[in-house]
């Protein structure tokens, strides 16, 4: 365990800036295109080699200099099942230090399992292991880095994967014999050679950095089929630093199966689905219009108002692109092909058991402003994080009705995805609303001038851990705090 200084960070960030992205770095790679293939857990178990690596990857057809996990862009899809031990052997390849984080799932925050208080220095190995709890829900979960300072750089940067957890919902029999798919959401920004560009502090890095190539599985515009009659099963996972997305279908509804942390009651038919960053969403689509090829579509969505600040120009502020798009964009094709067989929805999928009552309360509030000696921060209860600080001690077993209100001031204003770790919530209300179905959630949009109350249940790991925006450069500017779970 090494923990670094905020001066040595930022030496790293400026050494490693100024040599570019590519060939100086140690482990250099080069991969072929082709993505990874699953990793799947056997007889109880998931033991592999992960290595987070700086190199040229194939990107969208294109040699990007990027960070990889083994070499690939998403990292390679890992698939576990409840009960299973997970261990994975570590290499931080990379110039700078990194670590692993499991968004969403219910293991130990601490030791070595998912703790985001280990640093791995440039060059150095860690063994992580955990296992996965007997009664843990299936769904969509994911793997990224998790250094103070330096996870929106590493997320842009391409580090994040995948990690499916198989449970009930997957042997639903409409939704065993639906056609699957994973769909990784990640945009990016390239000069002329390939290499990242690196944002701007204001206003890019402020607002939350966007990039222009906007990809899915590190593909550009990926054809997927959709039996003719049949059901298509859409895994969604938005590993954007900031990115969000309004997803729409062409003449197809969505109906929503599972959010971030499982499966809701049944199927939610929608038009479209909000994902912010962090957020997971499987939605099934049912071939049921003429055979053909129908757009996914991201349609624009506001995320901040930027007030005087937007008039300043800057590489930001280049019409309709930071600014989330002003303009519907295709992320890729849906086609029809002859399946054969028609599958209806499925009526029933996995019963979400509503949170009861709360034995605690709290509010966080989350802000921004210029802050002494930090420039602009970001921050929770009007601090920064510190990594040495507990802001919220609670009781394992308990559960608590938290308040999430965005204070963005008159000039500015952001949304705020809320995230929490190890342990997942239900929404009670947005904006005095209540949901219009029950849900686990590990991330949830507060948008500008509103608030979220959601309910979490403290269970089983005692243990420090991080409650953060999901907007990363949020996160890396300070709007990240500890939770302690004490027995
Ligand atoms: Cu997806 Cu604290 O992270
Ligand atoms: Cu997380
Ligand atoms: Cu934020």
């Amino acid at each position: 365990m090494n923990l670094y200084t905020r001066r040595e960070l930022l030496r790293f960030l400026a050494v490693s800036g100024a040599t570019g992205w590519a060939a100086s770095h140690l482990g250099f790679l080069i991969n072929d295109g082709r993505a990874a293939s699953p990793l799947m857990s056997q007889g109880g178990a998931l033991d592999f080699s992960l290595a987070a690596q700086a190199g040229r990857l194939s990107l969208a057809g294109r040699r990007a200099a990027l960070y990889g996990y083994n070499g690939s862009v998403p990292g390679p899809r890992l698939e576990i099942r409840p009960g299973d031990q997970v261990r994975i052997r570590f290499a931080n390849r990379l110039p700078e230090p990194t670590n692993l984080h499991f968004h969403g799932l219910h293991v130990s925050p601490g030791g070595n399992a998912d703790n985001v208080f280990l640093e791995i220095p440039p060059g150095e190995s860690q063994i992580y292991e955990f296992s996965l709890p007997q009664d843990h829900r299936g769904g969509t979960f994911w793997y990224h880095p998790h250094i103070h300072h330096l996870i929106a750089r590493q997320l842009w940067a391409g580090l994040a994967g995948l990690l499916i957890v198989r449970g009930p919902l997957d042997d639903i029999p409409e939704i065993q014999e639906a056609h699957e798919e994973s769909l990784v959401l990640k945009d990016f920004e390239l000069d002329a050679d390939g290499n990242l560009l690196t944002p701007d502090p204001t206003p890019q890095i402020m607002q939350g950095r966007e990039g222009d190539l906007v990809l899915i599985n590190g593909e550009f515009n990926p054809t997927f089929p959709l039996p003719k009659d049949g059901l298509l099963r859409m895994r969604f996972l938005n590993a954007s630093v900031a990115r969000f997305y309004r997803l729409q279908l062409e003449d197809h509804p969505m109906y929503l199966i599972a959010t971030d942390s499982g499966p809701i009651d049944e199927p939610f038919e929608s038009r479209e689905l909000l994902l912010t960053p962090g957020e997971r969403a499987e939605v099934l689509i049912r071939g049921e219009r003429p055979p053909g090829r129908y757009r996914l579509m991201n349609l624009p969505y506001r995320r901040f108002n930027m007030g005087m600040m937007g008039m300043r120009g800057g590489r930001g502020m280049r019409e309709g692109r930071s600014m989330a798009s002003e303009e519907p964009v295709v992320l890729a094709t849906v086609q029809y092909r002859e399946s054969g067989r028609s599958l209806p929805l499925p009526t029933r999928l996995v019963p979400v058991e509503p949170l009861a009552r709360a034995t605690g309360a709290r509010q966080l509030v989350f802000s921004h402003g210029m802050m002494h000696g930090e420039g602009m921060a970001f921050t929770i209860n009007g601090r920064t994080f510190d990594p040495e600080r507990t802001d919220a001690i609670v009781k394992l077993g308990s559960v608590e009705e938290w308040e999430i209100v965005n204070g963005g001031g008159m000039m500015m204003a952001f949304d705020h995805p809320f995230h929490i770790h190890t342990n997942t919530f239900q929404v009670l209300n947005q904006n005095g609303k209540s949901p219009p179905f029950q849900a686990w959630k590990d991330t949830v949009n507060v948008p500008m001038g509103e608030s979220v109350r959601v309910r979490i249940p403290f269970q089983d790991f005692p243990g420090r851990t991080v409650y953060h925006c999901h907007i990363l450069d949020h996160e890396d500017l300070g709007m990240m705090a500890v939770v302690e779970m004490r027995a």
